[in-house]
Parts: C-alpha cells; structure tokens; sequence
C-alpha cells in the first residue's frame, strides 16, 4: 500500500510517497480502508521537530492522526464492527503514529460508526478537534448566559466546534477572528467579533469570566488584564513543563490557568455524536487529492481559512 512519511524533521516539502506493507491486525483492532484524513496543527508541530519530547526523534515517521473510511477487516475479538463499516477514528497513539496510508490499523476502541449525513472528509475532521472542544467545555464548568468568554482563535477546526458548543448554553461568547472570518464566528454562535488584524484584543477594556487560546497567540501571563478577578484561562498549546506547574500555581491565585488536553474517549464520542446527530456542524473548507499531501499541509499551515482542511483517498 501507499503511505505518506517522513525521513527527517521539517517543512512539508519532508513528506514522502513510500509502498509498504498493508498492516497486520491484532486480535482487538480493525483495518480500514482510509477514504480521508484531516489535518490538525499537531501534525506540523510533531513533523517540524516541536514536539519531540512526546514524539522522539526517531524515523520514519507517519502523519494524520484524525482518519474516515471504511472497515476492510477485523480482528478474532472485534464484535462490534464487521467489513463495509464506514467509520471515522483516531490512531492510538496521537504523537507517533499516522493514518495518511491506504490502510490504517488501529484498535476497535478508537473508532466510531460514521453518521451517515456525514461526508468521509467531514468524519475525519471530528476525533482530536471534537474531543478536545467537549474537554475545553467541560473544564469551562457552570457557565450561564452572564458567563463572558474571549474565543481568541475562534474559526479554526477546534473552535467553530466550541462556539457551536457554547452557543447552547447561552454565554456571551466573544471571538476573536480575522476579517474575512467576522461573519462566519457570528453564524457559529458569537455573540460580538473583535477582528485581531485591526484591534488588539488584550487592550481592550472588557473584562472575561473565561479566555480560551486557540490561536497558540495569546499566554496566560499576557491575557491576565482583560481576566475577571477569579477567571479561568484555558491554554489549548501548552508547555510541557505548564501541565504540573499550572495545578501548583492555582492554589495561590484567584485566576486559574488551566490545560486542554484532547481525549477521544467513548464518552466524549457519544457527547459529540448526540451534538452533531442535533445539528452541529462539521465544517470543511477545502479538500485535496491524495496526490497533493503536500499542497494540502502547506495549504493548512498557512491558515486564513474557516475550519478544517482534509486530504480525501479514492
Ligand atoms: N490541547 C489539545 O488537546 C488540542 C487539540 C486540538 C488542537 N489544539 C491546538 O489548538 C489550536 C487550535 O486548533 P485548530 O485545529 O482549531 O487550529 P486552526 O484550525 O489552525 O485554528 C487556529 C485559529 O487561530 C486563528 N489565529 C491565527 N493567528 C491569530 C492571532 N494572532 N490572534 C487570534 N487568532 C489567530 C486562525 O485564524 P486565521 O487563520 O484566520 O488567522 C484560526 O482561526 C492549535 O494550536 C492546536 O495545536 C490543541
């Protein structure tokens, strides 16, 4: 089969075509035939060389993480899937495996029924985005309709998820975009837009119950003057060392700096599967060939566009 790897950290420019042998299945895992991968940041900050305390630096390495396709077969010990499933998941180990191949294994516990509405682009754009904005509402805790939010980043793969999210429970959601995406945060549920190309955001007057940085932009230090005096601020693109000094410092200050860390379990699936089975929307806003892997990274990487981008197999 076909695979999209990468010899040495770097540019898109690293990734490369290699044939290799269709996987193997373990008794508990299923391969599926892939039909899309979606793009996350990770896979650029994992292939540049950012992240290698939890990737490692070894080779070869494989890329995206978030797949759709169809079941091709599965293990002695797999009861709740069989072959012609169309599915979407997530590999199992998010910082050192990929799923941009023909074929993809992976255990029956990280894949989920494809609902049907769904395109396999769309289904693949769902696990690390959808996981991650179930976790980020969550650690929000008991908002209401006087909870002020900043969405800073907020027309991304993870935050259109957050604000389709937040809209339901009333908050006044602020969401911090750039120009050509002003109208579109509104239509996802924000309540105001502050565009970041023509105001900075962290002058302003207004003050917020809860700020989420999802533009990887914004540190908690620099955000704390525009934080109600007991708000929480929620880091999306944490520091390693951030995940333990973080719960440490909390305990001495009335702001709270907390972490979002995705985690694609069962019960987070079902969270979203009921969210998007009432309406939420999967947005995808431009596709690619398999052939064109590379165009398609630089593409994302360079942002300016509205939610997720994918890569579609025939
Ligand atoms: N911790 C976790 O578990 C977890 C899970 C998923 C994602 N993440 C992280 O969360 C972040 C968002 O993920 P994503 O998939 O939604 O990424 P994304 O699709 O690249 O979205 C990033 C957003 O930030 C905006 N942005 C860029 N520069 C900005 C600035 N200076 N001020 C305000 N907004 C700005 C972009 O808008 P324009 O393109 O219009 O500039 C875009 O809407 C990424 O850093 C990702 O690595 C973390």
């Amino acid at each position: 089969m076909k695979a999209i790897v990468y010899q040495k950290f770097g540019n898109a420019d690293v990734l490369q075509t290699i044939e290799m042998t269709t996987p193997f299945i373990q008794p508990n895992q299923v391969l599926v035939k892939v039909k899309a991968v979606s793009i996350n940041p990770l896979d650029w900050k994992i292939r540049k060389g950012q992240m290698k305390l939890m990737s490692g630096s070894g080779f070869p390495k494989s890329t995206g993480v978030d797949f759709a396709g169809i079941i091709e077969d599965t293990g002695s010990a797999v009861t709740n899937f069989k072959k012609g499933d169309e599915v979407f998941g997530v590999v199992k180990n998010i910082m050192k495996e990929g799923a941009l191949a023909e074929y993809v294994a992976v255990p029956s516990s990280t894949v989920w029924k494809k609902p049907k509405h769904l395109n396999f682009s769309q289904a693949a754009s769902i696990p690390v985005v959808g996981a991650a904005a179930v976790t980020a509402l969550e650690k929000m805790g008991n908002i209401h309709s006087q909870t002020q939010i900043l969405v800073n980043g907020a027309t991304g793969g993870f935050s259109l998820l957050l604000l389709q999210l937040l809209k339901k429970t009333g908050a006044r959601v602020t969401a911090v975009t750039s120009t050509k995406a002003m109208d579109f945060a509104k239509e996802q549920g924000a309540s105001f837009v502050i565009d970041y190309t023509k105001e900075n955001v962290l002058a302003q007057k207004n003050k917020y119950d809860i700020v989420v940085d999802l533009s990887g932009k914004m540190s908690y230090a620099s955000a704390r003057p525009i934080m109600k005096r007991k708000a929480l601020f929620l880091n999306a693109t944490p520091k390693p060392i951030e995940i333990p000094t973080s719960l440490i410092k909390n305990l001495f200050t009335g702001k709270k700096h907390l972490v979002i860390l995705s985690n694609p379990s069962a019960n987070n699936m079902e969270i979203l599967l009921n969210a998007i089975d009432a309406g939420l929307q999967i947005v995808v806003s431009k596709v690619f060939r398999f052939a064109q892997y590379r165009e398609a990274y630089q593409y994302a990487e360079n942002g300016g566009y509205v939610g997720k981008i994918a890569v579609e197999l025939n």
